[in-house]
């Protein structure tokens, strides 16, 4: 059985994009521009970070989108895969962004990759940027737990860019707020949690979770947080 999950969105839309509007085509605009390069050096600088990411690392990128961040990664390390459900951006990571062997891209839905990867523990380090606001709850209790517990050697998951529950009202200030949509996986943000929220959700699969947020230059960073998780 597969659990319901959102994010559906980008299944379709980015067919509507110019083909090389790699950051449109995953929803990375302000005012309908693909973001500046020195905000992308901001993300790649604070997960690299984060995941203390090194040449021995084997990165595991879920909801991976169409590979344009994800390659960032893969040159810091060993390489890895990219996984995400969305078959026109895997097709574009695949032509545009996998640079070696060691790089692959894979069209899944990632909670059934959690659950059937037949080769789990050659990952060392997870990532899931921007993405994880779009499962749905079972899905991304399953999905923690299945990462704690059957990809024994991921000793840092990295979860960016999380929509902060205690920052919704500040955000929807000076927009239409549809009452509820904070808790709909399906919603173009996705779901909202607290910081709290979201350590204890890691906690009951197994994580301890350590809460950060971006330099205020970040275009995201009035109302979003990144957490990083080591098993407990
Ligand atoms: C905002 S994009 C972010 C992509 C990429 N991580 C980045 O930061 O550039 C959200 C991505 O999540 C993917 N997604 C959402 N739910 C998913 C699921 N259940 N399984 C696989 N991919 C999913 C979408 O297809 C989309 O590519």
């Amino acid at each position: 059985m597969t659990l319901p999950s959102g994010g559906a969105f980008y299944k379709e839309y980015p067919k509507s994009c110019d083909p090389e509007d790699y950051w449109g085509q995953v929803g990375r605009t302000v005012n309908g521009k693909p973001v500046p390069q020195e905000q992308i050096d901001l993300i790649v600088a604070a997960v690299c970070q984060g995941l203390d990411l090194g040449q021995n690392d084997s990165l595991l990128d879920l909801c991976c989108g169409n590979g344009a961040l994800t390659t960032y990664f893969f040159s810091r390390c060993r390489g890895g895969l990219g996984v995400d459900f969305s078959d026109c951006l895997i097709d574009v990571a695949n032509s545009r962004f996998k640079r070696r062997e060691s790089e692959s891209y894979r069209c899944q839905d990632v909670l059934e990759f959690v659950r059937q990867e037949e080769n789990p523990q050659r990952f060392s380090k997870a990532l899931c940027y921007g993405s994880f606001q779009y499962l749905s709850p079972p899905a991304s209790l399953e999905v923690l737990a299945l990462l704690r517990h059957r990809f024994k050697d991921v000793g840092l998951l990295f979860i960016g860019n999380l929509p902060d529950k205690d920052r919704l009202s500040r955000f929807y200030a000076d927009k239409p707020y549809v009452p509820g949509i904070e808790n709909q996986a399906d919603s173009p943000i996705g779901i909202w949690r607290t910081t709290g929220e979201i350590c204890e959700l890691a906690a009951a699969a197994g994580w301890k979770c350590s809460i950060s947020r971006m330099q205020d230059r970040f275009y995201g960073s009035g109302y979003r947080y990144d957490a990083l998780l080591v098993p407990a």
